[in-house]
């Protein structure tokens, strides 16, 4: 049976690929797709989520969502997306978005499910945050939380903080203690599945599927990561989708996780206890290594079978 899932996500070229890799991948039975503004606005984001979804030709209502943080003013990244989100590749315009706001469709997709539903989270969390807050009863509906956000050591948008937690760190602190199973990839696992010039031209050469060619596309404006000594872009969302489809190709390690919210340089910082110093019990799975050659083949093997 294959899982069912709710993709939250905020496209972005890196969603792009993971929205893709989701819909291409027969173990997962994507629900809906809920979208919140985060590296553009929401204008950007929704109407991205919706032309990616129509090129995969999959009939999945993309729901809009949060264009701003629960607290704070909304920032976004345009120099890692593009102020349109996907790079200035421009994709056919999609079908209309579902009238259901995201946190409602995802209470109603819980509510109703026959049996507990994964939630995957790729953006700002406050969609997530905003369904869990408003209806709590159905925590137990959740199976899981599968998460790109947050890194033990240093962040990617500030020195302490990566971009999905500091985006909204109240929203994700109401996931790290909701109580459910959470996993989470942090920018340690992601920096581990770098995109080089040869793993897209080697996606490339699979076939002349538009979603392929669109994945390589987006993927070739990406910049390259100083952060990471510049012969790659660091590959974040499809990570947390490619460990609910393959979790062999991942080591993990049950943490217990915390989130700043000071107004300080902290601020969005995860505070991952990796060796359990403060005695706290776990609350996440923190996913540690990927088999990077297995994930880029997985990657490329699921793309080509999108049309
Ligand atoms: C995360 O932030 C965004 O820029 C990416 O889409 C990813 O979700 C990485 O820090
Ligand atoms: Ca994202």
């Amino acid at each position: 049976m294959p899982t069912p899932v709710i993709l939250d996500c905020d496209p972005g070229t890196d969603d792009a690929l993971a929205l893709f890799l989701a819909l291409a991948s027969p173990e997962l039975d994507v629900r809906a797709i809920t979208v919140a503004g985060g590296n553009t606005g929401l204008e950007h984001t929704l109407s991205n989520a919706l032309a990616l979804t129509a090129l995969t030709r999959r009939p999945i209502q993309v729901h809009p969502g949060a264009d701003r943080p629960l607290l704070g003013s909304f920032t976004s990244e345009p120099h890692i997306h593009g102020s349109d989100g996907l790079g200035g590749v421009v994709l056919p315009q999609g079908r209309p978005p579902a009238a259901e706001i995201a946190a409602d469709a995802i209470r109603r997709i819980l509510r109703t499910a026959p049996a507990p539903v994964t939630l995957v989270g790729i953006g700002p969390a406050t969609n997530l945050a905003l369904a869990l807050m408003t209806e709590p009863a159905l925590l137990p509906k959740i199976a899981q939380i599968v998460l790109m956000t947050g890194a033990w050591a240093e962040g990617n948008v500030t020195p302490a903080a990566e971009f999905n937690a500091w985006s909204d760190p109240e929203a994700l602190a109401v996931l790290l203690t909701s109580g459910r199973p959470l996993v989470l990839a942090t920018l340690e696992l992601t920096a581990q599945a770098l995109v080089t010039p040869a793993r897209i031209a080697a996606w490339r050469a699979l076939g002349s599927g538009r979603c392929l060619q669109a994945a390589c596309d987006i993927q070739a404006t990406v910049p390259h990561s100083i952060r990471l000594g510049g012969s790659g872009a660091p590959l974040h969302d499809p990570c947390p989708i490619a460990w609910l489809i393959r979790p062999a190709l991942f080591t993990a390690r049950p943490c217990a996780v915390t989130v700043d919210l000071g107004p300080g340089p902290s601020r969005g910082r995860t505070v991952i206890d990796r060796w359990n110093r403060t005695g706290a019990p776990p609350n996440a799975k923190v996913l540690e290594t990927l088999d990077t050659d297995a994930f880029f083949n997985l990657l490329g093997e699921r793309f080509a079978r999108l049309p």
